[in-house]
Formats: structure tokens, sequence, C-alpha cells
């Protein structure tokens, strides 16, 4: 049987389908290793965001190409966004490439490698197969009724998904569940609604019945993800299969959001949703969800979050720039006034919240002027942090035909560099207002002394280098008294990162998966620093669980 390397670029939603990739090879016998040196099979799970996401995975490709030319037997498969945006003309210029798999066509992932598989054998693998070896969705299909059979089919992937009765004892007791897939918003400089196809829901039932499953199986925080994850609304019995079953629903006009306050029974919005994993799965200590868009985010939805203490006070809100004639640009729908109208709204209904976003610097035709514009937007929001990002022209997309990439390289990095400096100002004070309060920790990893040298979200996560340059200087195990002390960190209900110290490294594995009180002492632009409140205490009731 083949043994699998799979690395996995891009979002969250990447991560996920990873997952469920794994689960479905697994399930048909396949075995996963961490080593692409041990692989037959190796996989990358692709982002085309950027360019510079592509270039990642495309220095992986040769790398596996060299390893293919000195005569190694393996299969190359590319997965993700990258696949279904250069579509079989990879194949043509990457002839080390033996399947490429959209990602609205994972499920038929198992079939593509057995038909490698078996045309290698043969040795009869020419470009005339290639239909064998890939599963696109294709630019043509967007809206067009076929997609409704391959969502469904998707559906089948995601309710399949494998509940691993260890997750509880393993240390990871977070998961992603899938709202909404795809985008119909077509910002302009934005390849996610090509790549991922037009915005469809899944049904309720099945979301609240996963999130009961990951629970039973020991998860206590859920992250629902959805590229715009407050567009989310299912009207039932709108499409129902021969068996009864509902179907997953292509997303609805911008106008289904006007008279949001009619009480429809048929209508499962947002807010609802919340509600009901809420009300239904009282095992989830935490449910989050990623990402908002700042457009149509109802008040029902702060007010299910008020009246709900286990839904995180945590939004990813990006708000892309601080120049209304740019988001005009950018095809964004919004105003800066309107984006600073639902922040207030936010914070007044939540004061506790944590808002965070994404800004991109350096789209075409940004001044000085309108980069300022950003910066005062930056000011008047306390963003805990914001990912910012250099405009990269994408092919395929509305920013790339109609606009020249005229902001400089090096007008795009002093921008970038300027905002991160004004964000970790930000940041701080954000962060301050926290010294001296007790917060709750979902702890994820050992980090030893250094906060962010191991075992850190991912080393591309502008969160983590900001974090270590900026990070006060850790205490040293003398400190508390204990040869042994050991640091661990994890994230408050608002997505802070917090680091604080146990006495042992066999207490912190105790401690990993679980939610513990620490007392706030420090902090910095990025991170939270205390003491565990009653470490015994905790100690205690984990080993009775
Ligand atoms: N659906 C989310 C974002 C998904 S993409 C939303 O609308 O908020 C994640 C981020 O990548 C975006 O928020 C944007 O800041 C950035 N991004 C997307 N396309 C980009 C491009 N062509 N160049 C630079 N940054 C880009
Ligand atoms: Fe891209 Fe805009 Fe959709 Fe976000 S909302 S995924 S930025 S098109
Ligand atoms: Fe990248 Fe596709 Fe996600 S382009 S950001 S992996 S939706």
């Amino acid at each position: 049987m083949k043994t699998v390397y799979l690395e996995t670029f891009g979002c969250q939603m990447n991560e996920l389908d990873s997952e469920l990739v794994r689960g479905h090879l697994e399930s048909l016998g396949y075995a996963f290793t961490a080593e692409p040196k041990d692989a037959d099979v190796l996989l990358f799970n692709t982002c085309s965001v950027r360019e510079h996401a592509e270039s990642k995975a495309y220095s992986r490709v040769g790398i596996v190409g060299k390893r293919k030319r000195a005569g190694e037997k393996l299969i190359l498969g590319v997965l993700g966004c990258m696949a279904e945006r250069d579509g079989v003309d990879m194949l043509r210029r990457y002839p080390q490439i033996d399947l490429l798999c959209g990602p609205g066509e994972l499920d038929k992932l198992p079939m593509l490698i057995d038909n490698v598989v078996r045309t290698t054998a043969l040795e009869i693998s020419t470009m005339n197969d290639v239909q064998d070896r890939v599963a696109l969705a294709g630019n043509t299909s967007r809206r067009s009724a076929a997609l409704s059979a391959s969502a469904d089919d998707l559906e089948t992937l995601d309710l399949a998904r494998a509940f691993d009765p260890d997750r509880a004892t393993s240390g990871v007791r977070s998961a992603y569940v899938r709202i909404t897939r795809g985008c119909n918003k077509f910002c302009t400089y934005c390849v996610v609604p090509y790549t991922r196809g037009a915005e469809v829901h899944r049904p309720p039932d099945s979301i609240v019945e996963e999130c009961r499953r990951l629970a039973a199986s020991g998860v206590i925080e859920v992250t629902l993800l959805g590229q715009t994850v407050n567009h989310y609304r299912y009207t039932h019995g709108v499409a129902v299969t021969l068996d009864g079953r509902e179907q997953p629903q292509i997303g609805p006009g911008l106008s289904a959001f006007r008279n949001e306050t009619i009480e429809d029974p048929n209508l499962t919005t947002f807010a609802k949703l919340l509600a009901r994993i809420h009300d239904e799965v009282p095992e989830l200590a935490r449910i989050r969800f990623l990402t908002s868009y700042p457009k149509d985010f109802g008040d029902d939805v702060l007010q299910v979050m008020a009246s709900r203490p286990r839904i995180c006070r945590y939004l990813h809100v990006p708000v892309q720039s601080g120049s209304n004639r740019i988001l005009k640009l950018m095809n964004r729908g919004y105003t800066v006034e309107e984006y600073l109208q639902f922040t207030d709204r936010v914070l007044e209904v939540l004061p506790d919240a944590s808002i965070a976003g994404d800004i991109i610097v350096g789209f075409p035709t940004e001044t000085d002027e309108d980069f300022e514009l950003t910066k005062d937007l930056l000011r008047r929001v306390p963003f805990k942090n914001n990912f910012i990002f250099k405009y990269s022209p994408r092919p395929g997309t509305t920013a790339i035909t109609r606009f020249e990439d005229d902001v400089p390289l090096a007008v795009k990095k002093l921008r970038n560099n300027e905002l991160l400096v004004l964000q970790a100002e930000i940041g701080a004070a954000v962060h301050a207002d926290w010294v001296g309060r007790e917060v709750e920790v979902l702890v994820e990893r050992l980090t030893n002394r250094s906060p962010i040298a191991h075992g850190a979200p991912s080393a591309a996560d502008p969160r983590v280098s900001l974090g270590t340059a900026l990070a006060p200087p850790m205490r040293g195990p003398r400190d508390e008294g204990s040869e042994l002390a050991v640091q661990v960190s994890g994230r408050t209900p608002g997505d802070l990162i917090t680091v604080f110290q146990v006495p042992t490294r066999e207490q912190a594995q105790q401690l990993l998966g679980t939610i513990v009180r620490v007392r706030i002492e420090g902090s910095g632009p990025l991170i939270l620093h205390g003491k565990m409140v009653d470490v015994d205490a905790a100690l205690q009731n984990e080993l009775r669980h």
C-alpha cells in the first residue's frame, strides 16, 4: 500500500480540506508520513491567493521533479486552488506532476491516484490520458447546474469526516467546520471566487451534527469556516433530493439581506446557526468563526453572541484599505464610514470583543494620501492584529485586466513595514488593556522558554515574526523556583495569544487541550503573559477527567 506525504499551503479552508483528504485516504488504507523522503505519493494542497504562495508550492514541485528524474518512482499530485487556477497547462509545464485535483473535486482524489498507478504500471502515461488524472471544476461550471451535483459530492466528503476517538487524549481539541464553500463577492484582486466557485451553504442539520460528533470525540473548540461566514443563509425545503435529504444551497443575492428582521421559520440565518450550535452542543466550550465580511453583519448576530457565553467574542473582519476610492476599485461594497459604524456597533454590544483584519497595501493607483487614510483607519479601531499583504496581481482577476500594477515594489514594502510598526503600537495598547485581568486560555502548545520558537502556528504567520521581535524577554526556569519550569501558550476566547509557565514538562503536557485561568501580568504587541491561577487545582481537575 502507498505512503502519502501531504503538505498544505494557504488558508484554514485548505487545512480542513487536507484533514478531510487524509481521513478519506486513510479509510482506504493509505498510510501517511511527515517525511517527504519516506513517501511514494506526494500531495501538495496549494494556494493561489498571492504569487508568493504559488512560488512556494512550485519550488516543492521542482524538488520532486529532481527526484523523479533521478529515477525515484513517485506520484506527484497538485491539489487545491493552484490546480484549479492553472488547469491542465500545469501538466505541460511540469511533466513531473501526475495529477491535478481542484478544491471542489477532492472526493475524486482516490480515483485519480488509482488511475495514475494503473497507467504508470502499464507505462502508458501520456497527455492523452489527461482526463483520467485531472479533476477540476473549470471556470465554465461556475453557476451551472452541474455545480449543485458536485457540491453534493463534496458534502459527502465533509459528512464522512473521520472522528478520531483518540482526539480527547491527543491534545488536539480544536476543529474546523465548514459552513459555506466558495465566494460570490468578486473583490477585484481576488482569485478565490474562481478557484472555489460559487457560494454554497451547507444544511444546518449537517453542520450541527458534525459539531455534535466532533464534541463526542473530544473536541472543545470549533471554528466555523467560510469566506464570508455572515452571508450564511439556508432556506429549508427548497432543494430536497428524492430520498428527502436536503441539498446544499447556492447563496442568494445580496438583496436577501434586506428585511432581515422578518421571522421566517424556514430560514436559517448565520445568527440562528450560531445559536443552534451553542444551544444544541453544550459540550463545546468555544465556538468561533472565520472570516466575517464587513457588510451584512446584522445586529441579530451580535445579540446571539452577547447572550451566549460560549461564542467567542472574536471577529476577523478584513477592511483591506482605509481609502474609499481604493475600496471602490476593490469592489468591496462598503465605505470606511460604514466599516467604522460596524466596529463601533460591535464594541457597543460586546465591549470585550477582539477585532482583527487584513490590509492590502499597494493596490493599483494607491497614493500616499490613500495610504495615510489606511493609517488613520488603523488608529481608529482597536485591532488586536492585522495581516498586511502587498498587492499581488493574480491572473484571471478583474484587477489584473483593468488596472496596471503601478505601485513599485519598494513602495509596497515601505508601506507594509510602516503598517507593521503602526499595528504593533495598536496591538500593544489592546493587549496592555488586559494586564491585571484574569482570562481563560485554551492551552495549545509547549513553547519552551521562547514563546515563539517552537510549535508556532506557521512560519509565514506575520503574528509570529512580530511576536518574536517584540515579545518581552521571557524569564528563565529558575525565576519560577524550579529547574524544570516549562512555558506553554494558548489563546483566550478573543484569540489573544497568552503564554505562561508551568512547573514541569509533564504537567504542561497534561494541560494541553484544556482551558485554564491565567492572571495577566504583562503584554506585548501580539502577546499576553501571566501566571496560571491555582496550578494545583487545575492539574487535579485535569487528572480527574
Ligand atoms: N474572504 C476573506 C479573505 C480571503 S483571502 C475576506 O474577504 O475577508 C485572505 C486575504 O488575502 C484577503 O483578506 C486579502 O487581504 C488578501 N489577498 C487576497 N488577494 C490578494 C492579492 N491579490 N494580493 C494581496 N493580498 C491579497
Ligand atoms: Fe476574495 Fe473578496 Fe471573496 Fe474574500 S470576499 S474570498 S477577498 S472575493
Ligand atoms: Fe488560498 Fe484558496 Fe484559501 S487561494 S487563501 S487556499 S481559498
